[in-house]
């Protein structure tokens, strides 16, 4: 936004106070003080009905509060008395800009050029103008021209940067960028530029570089919620996090958020926590020799009261299951310590120690009690259950509930008539964690409506494990800008023509075994104005997902009960169906595909989830070793298999991924889900191939893991039509076999 010049003639002379006005205006807009320019302003045309500087300022105003269609008449007004000034003409061109009006803005962008050519802003902003109208080649001469004139001008360096991405030349894009990044030092849009150059330096798989810039981007404007989530997705599983001591402060912060999945923050915050060499040697020291970790706790006793004394990890302690088997080991010998020492009746309590236990008891629900129990602990555990409610110190007590929540659900170890009355503020979120929470969802169950009783014997079998195991266990959730239907799928699938796009603005989603909410909740929050239906069989996860949702205030979703094989009994259809992680688990997958294509509409999406028979190997082999070994399918199957895993000095290679802090490992549901569960199907790419057509589905695109894994793909099969064939990602995946992890995520069509 740019003034015309003062207007001409000074304050000396005869005193002319509508001048002196006019000056009071200009003064007000350019401190940015737009009321009160806006009043100055009027006044001056209350006396001169057009003076083109007060209309100008009028405008100017107008544009600055986000009323850039009330400008567009002004700035008009404005340049009918002064259609020689660039400046109006300018910020006529940029109101229709804003107004989304890029024809009219590009007419008065090129009069203010044709005034006074070396403008550079308003080439740059002409470009802008261009490139909104697809025109792109004339966006970057004007880009261009601009620079000419003015080599750092931030506007044309960000455009050339968008272009640049367009056409897939991301090192190009991130020179631009960073040269827009450099160009802005010390003004407010600086940290824009950062959030785009730090999200196409992770598209570029520069890591480090991407965190610096994203993390600059949350300090300069912490009030913009998207920099945050920018930064949570750029952190996420990460083994880089920014360098310096505010990071920790940003970490926290990150931590507390509710639009944050704290989740993928473990990894990072485990490098945070480790910069701390005292912690670092402790973790190293343990997962070296893991059945040596009570001596090594008593050798390194300063660090480990460190450790469990930062902020960051305690944060993480109430937030996330942690994925580290040196951490998994020092909290499980604490609390084996922490309750025998609590059965040997001679506890002193400290508020401290309290706060502590709280805080394990909160991770240990959060990981649903999958830490080894020792024969020991059992009978002391049940020695202080029954000791616990006889004591008259209610102080002691509430210290008993909080060990007794370490090692069962509180809901389950005690009714709440076994409670003292008042427990200790540190104990609420707790209790509200272990006894008003799942109260709650026991109470969303019995309101589910409920297709019809599930009748095949393998979908019971797989809803008794999630009536056992909801999965997964998840606290907050990611959120984004809900999107146009149309743009999200041309964002996923960018090689779609646009007469493929889908062309209905309010979609019915279908989201068929939802589990607990998590994809409901990335559902909701993708696709703007969708009606959703989610379905499940475990009614335990539908009541988990009905009470976030309510927390998140979501009320687009009808949760339902039922099995996918009776889905048309929904009697409705789709426009899109997302399924992710769990056709794979029906007895005939082939089976369920077809029954959810009966429910898509023709020419409807679907987004699914299948497990590969490549990225699986591990866990192929470690069921074959469960079966051999014969572990129950259990919660102490579980975690009898995980603490051979994870002390074993000698795990075979192959195996040795599953122990990765990304791997479902670090929780029983997930561990039952990846290495138990009654139901598994795998799949080639080829597999896919042939079961999509059976069905009648068509092949849209791949999603692969890491955004670069596409540009590779793309440099190996430049032809566009290769990223619809399955055969071709199928020989990308024999040369790089680690693109799609466990499972693909891939889009399909009904014809
Ligand atoms: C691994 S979980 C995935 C949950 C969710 N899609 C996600 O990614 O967070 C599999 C879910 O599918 C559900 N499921 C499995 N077979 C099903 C079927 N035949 N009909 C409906 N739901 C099913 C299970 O109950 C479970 O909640």
């Amino acid at each position: 936004m740019v003034l015309s010049r003062p207007p001409p003639g000074g304050l000396g002379g005869a005193f002319d106070p509508t001048l002196q006005l006019l000056h009071q205006a200009v003064a007000a807009f350019n401190a940015g003080l737009w009321a009160e320019a806006e009043r100055f302003a009027r006044q001056v045309l209350a006396v001169r009905k057009n003076d083109p500087s007060a209309l100008n300022v009028l405008g100017g105003a107008a544009m600055n509060t986000g009323r850039s269609e009330a400008a567009v008449p002004l700035f008009e007004a404005a340049a009918r008395g002064q259609p020689r000034n660039p400046f109006i003409a300018f910020n006529l061109g940029e109101a229709h800009r804003r107004a989304g009006r890029f024809r009219e803005a590009a007419g008065a962008l090129r009069r203010a050029i044709q005034l006074k050519p070396d403008f550079a802003e308003a080439h740059a902003y002409l470009g802008e103008a261009y490139r909104a109208l697809g025109r792109s080649d004339e966006a970057e001469a004007a880009y261009r021209r601009a620079l000419a004139i003015q080599t750092q001008l931030p506007t044309a360096l960000m455009g050339l940067g968008a272009l640049a991405r367009k056409a897939g030349d991301l090192e190009l894009a991130a020179r631009f960028l960073g040269g827009a990044r450099d160009a802005l030092a010390g003004q407010p849009s600086r940290a824009r530029a950062c959030s785009q150059l730090g999200e196409l330096l992770l598209d570029l798989g520069q890591r480090p570089m991407a965190l610096a810039a994203l993390d600059e981007a949350v300090r300069l404007a912490p009030e913009v919620p998207g920099y945050w989530r920018q930064l949570a997705h750029g952190l996420r599983d990460s083994k880089v996090a920014p360098e310096g001591a505010v990071f920790r402060e940003t970490l926290l912060a990150l931590f507390s958020r509710p639009d944050v999945n704290p989740r993928g923050l473990a990894t990072a915050a485990l490098v945070v926590l480790r910069r701390d060499h005292g912690f670092d040697g402790l973790l190293d020291a343990i997962s070296a020799d893991p059945g040596g970790v009570d001596r090594i706790i008593a050798e390194r006793r300063a660090s480990v009261v460190g450790l469990l004394a930062d902020p960051v990890f305690r944060s993480l302690m109430v937030a996330t299951p942690i994925p580290d088997v040196a951490v998994e080991l020092i909290l499980t010998s604490l609390r084996r310590d922490l309750l025998l020492e609590a059965a040997d009746a001679s506890p002193t309590t400290g508020a401290e120690d309290l706060d502590l236990i709280c805080a394990l008891a909160q991770q240990c629900w959060l990981n649903e009690y999958v830490y080894l129990v020792t024969p020991e602990e059992e009978v002391a555990l049940e020695a202080l259950q029954a000791a616990s409610a006889h004591w008259d110190d209610d102080e002691m007590r509430w210290r008993a509930v909080a060990l007794i929540g370490c090692y069962l659900r509180l809901d389950h170890a005690l009714g709440a008539a076994n409670l003292p009355a008042d427990p200790p503020a540190l104990l609420t979120a707790l209790l509200r964690q272990q006894i008003t929470e799942p109260r709650v969802e026991r109470e969303l169950a019995t309101g589910l409506r409920s297709l019809r009783p599930v009748q095949d014997p393998t979908s019971r079998a797989v809803q008794v494990q999630y009536e056992e195991n909801p999965y997964p266990r998840w606290t907050r959730c990611g959120l984004g800008e809900p999107t146009a239907f149309r743009n999200v799928i041309a964002a996923a699938l960018p090689h779609l023509p646009a007469s493929e796009l889908p062309a209905v603005a309010s979609p019915r989603v279908l989201v068929a075994g939802c589990g607990t909410g998590l994809e409901t909740m990335r559902v909701v929050t993708t696709y703007q104005d969708a009606a959703v239906v989610a379905l499940d069989l475990s009614r335990a996860s539908l009541a988990y997902g009905a009470r976030k949702l309510g927390e998140y205030g979501i009320q687009t979703v009808e949760l339902v009960h039922g099995d996918i094989l009776d889905v048309a009994h929904l009697g409705e259809r789709f426009d899109l169906i997302e399924s992710f992680g769990v056709v794979h688990h029906m007895a005939d997958p082939e089976r369920g595909l077809t029954e959810l294509s009966k429910v898509l509409k023709p020419g409807g999406l679907m987004r699914l989830g299948l497990y590969s028979e490549l990225g699986r190997a591990g866990v192929v082999s470690a069921r074959g070793l469960i079966t051999a070994r014969g572990y129950d399918a259990d919660s102490s199957g579980v975690r009898q298999l995980r603490r051979e895993f994870m002390t074993d000095g000698n795990l075979a290679p192959d195996l040795q991924g599953l122990l990765s802090p990304v791997s479902d490992f670090w929780t029983t549901s997930d561990c039952r889900d990846l290495l138990f569960h009654v139901e598994e199907h795998r799949f080639s790419l080829l597999q896919i191939d042939d079961m999509i057509a059976r069905v009648g589905l068509t092949f849209l695109g791949m999603e692969p893991r890491h955004g670069p894994d596409l540009l590779r793909f793309r440099a190996e099969y430049p032809a566009v039509s290769s990223l619809r064939t399955l055969r071709d990602w199928h020989v990308f995946e024999q040369r790089h076999p680690e693109t799609f992890g466990e499972t693909y995520r891939f889009w399909l069509r009904r014809a």
